[in-house]
């Protein structure tokens, strides 16, 4: 078996995405261990479901930093003390900075809840909506300096409802979100992720080619 992929996973919530990486982990189906669990905000559910995994948890409140690289430079000491190779973002509400990007080239990975490169930023289940998009989603990609700007790794789609409040299409997206970020980290421990400037390529990722209509074509 091929060594584990050391990861360190940054939150600020509810870290329903790390539940379902530990999932997977503990099911043995994705090859890695959370070496570290981030969280800026100490009252954010994800640092109990940490502990309850037994997984070592942090808590850095940016508050307590001078600056955005001050702070940083603490997270990038925790992860490199853990040995982390990987650093995921999973619900983390903060924008990292170029110091910290650098230290973990093409190793910073994030989850957004919209079809990239549309509805970047914050509260995006109301700006799909108030848009009248007819599908939305979510999105993993690599972290740049941009505000989800990076390279795509992964997307899945969701129809979005004419009876849609902002709640249930972000459940909607939830739900998918913990199927594809699981995913893009084992292509990850697998080794399958050969990135070309923008276009990331999955090594022996099969492709389906249907096509889908919201609504439904009348038939
Ligand atoms: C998720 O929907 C994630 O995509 C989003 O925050 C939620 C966190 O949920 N992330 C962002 O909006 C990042 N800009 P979780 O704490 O239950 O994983």
């Amino acid at each position: 078996m091929a060594d584990l992929l050391t990861l360190g996973v940054l939150i600020s919530g509810s870290g329903s995405n790390l539940q379902s990486i530990i999932d997977q982990i503990e099911r043995g189906a994705l090859n890695a261990r959370i070496a570290s669990v981030i969280s800026n905000n100490s009252e954010a559910y994800g640092l109990t479901r940490a502990q309850k995994h037994g997984i070592p948890h942090t808590v850095l409140n940016h508050q307590d930093f001078e600056n955005r690289e001050d702070f940083d430079r603490e997270m990038l000491r925790v992860l490199t003390d853990a040995g982390v190779e990987l650093v995921v973002l999973a619900g983390f509400m903060r924008i990292l900075s170029p110091f910290f990007l650098r230290a973990f080239p093409d190793r910073i990975i994030n989850i957004h809840p919209a079809l990239l490169p549309a509805f970047p930023g914050t509260h995006v289940q109301q700006k799909a909506l108030d848009y009248g998009v007819r599908f939305s989603g979510c999105t993993v990609h690599f972290v740049d300096e941009g505000v989800d700007t990076g390279p795509i790794i992964i997307q899945a789609v969701v129809p979005v409802f004419a009876g849609d409040t902002a709640q249930t299409l972000a459940d909607r997206i939830l739900k998918e979100e913990h199927k594809i970020y699981p995913q893009a980290i084992r292509y990850f421990a697998d080794g399958r992720i050969v990135k070309n400037g923008r276009r990331v390529e999955i090594r022996d990722a099969g492709s389906q080619d249907a096509a889908l209509c919201n609504p439904p074509l009348d038939r």
